[in-house]
């Protein structure tokens, strides 16, 4: 059957998602499979009818494409995707309300405040640690994000933040190292280290630097290894998502681990994380794909 691949649309990750979606294209293409690339920037609806699909493969990044809004259209025209469903992938895009199910599940992330008109500020700065992450709740690819560690350089950061998305966050900052773990169906892929030149693992350095360094295998000692993957896979769990995701993760310097969030669509440019997962455990980027497009039945 003829596969579409949904790419591009309007979030702010619409050039990362163009990258995404054409390098799966051309794994459909290499696989021989009837694929089509369909930009739902526009009238996604019209087009996606119009193309008479048996299946469609998400490579949107970012709100309305890895929200749910994409997949409940498709849910209603029975056309099977890959990925999480609608409500999964609506938790997932939401920061808050993913920290919110991880905390009530017992699952570590960091501290974090909402900010809200009524929010002390100062207090909510000193009770973090004084150090925070500020984080438009429905963002990807770290956009809108600030790394904050004075209080007089929070105002600033949380207009950045607010200009994209009607809640922001305040997250306590962990100064450890930086790991992401992809889940690929019932199977968690080896955990990858990041560590990036810049004050953090930005967006420049996502797409743009070579100096971003990634290692996998990861270097942990095996048992912290485990653990890492165990809380992973809890984590992806916990929120109902399927399929295939990647959850990001820091580390204090206890080694304690804190889930960041979950990407029910990752990154798939020859920059990204899941592929690099995915060749250390022995599958190529067309595998993977095939991989990923088969869970779509599942
Ligand atoms: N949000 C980007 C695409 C990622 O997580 O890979
Ligand atoms: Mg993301």
């Amino acid at each position: 059957g003829r596969v579409g691949v949904l790419l591009g649309g309007n979030s702010a990750e619409r050039e990362v998602s163009l990258r995404s979606g054409e390098a799966i294209f051309q794994a459909l293409l290499a696989n021989g499979v009837d694929a089509i690339k369909i930009d739902t920037a526009g009238s996604a609806i019209d087009k996606i009818r119009a193309a008479n699909l048996d299946r469609a493969f998400i490579a949107l990044h970012g709100p309305g494409g890895e929200d749910g809004r994409i997949q409940a259209l498709l849910e209603y025209l029975a056309i099977p995707f890959t990925g999480s469903g609608v409500q999964a992938s609506a938790i997932a895009m939401d920061k808050w309300r993913t920290k919110q199910i991880w905390r009530g599940e017992g699952l570590s992330t960091p501290e974090y405040v909402v900010v809200e008109d009524s929010t002390d500020l100062a207090a909510s700065f000193a009770a973090l640690g004084g150090k925070v992450m500020v984080k438009p709740s429905h963002e990807g690819s770290s956009i809108g994000m600030s790394k904050v560690e004075t209080l007089a350089a929070l105002g600033d950061a949380i207009e950045r933040a607010s200009a994209l998305d009607t809640t922001v966050i305040l997250e306590r900052l962990i100064e450890g190292p930086e790991y992401t773990v992809a889940i690929l169906g019932d199977q968690v892929l080896p955990p990858i280290r990041l560590e990036a030149a810049n004050t953090f693992y930005d967006y420049d350095a996502k797409y743009h630097s070579n100096e971003t360094r990634y290692l996998c295998p990861c270097g942990l000692p095996e048992q912290q290894e485990s653990e890492l993957k165990a809380l992973a896979y809890a984590g992806f769990q916990s929120i109902g998502c399927k399929g295939w995701g990647r959850v990001d993760v820091m580390a204090d310097s206890a080694g304690k681990f804190y889930m960041l969030e979950v990407n029910t669509v990752p990154g798939m440019t020859d920059h990204s994380l899941v592929p690099m997962a995915a060749k250390v455990a022995g599958l190529s980027f067309d595998q993977l794909v095939m991989q990923i497009l088969e869970g779509s039945l599942a």
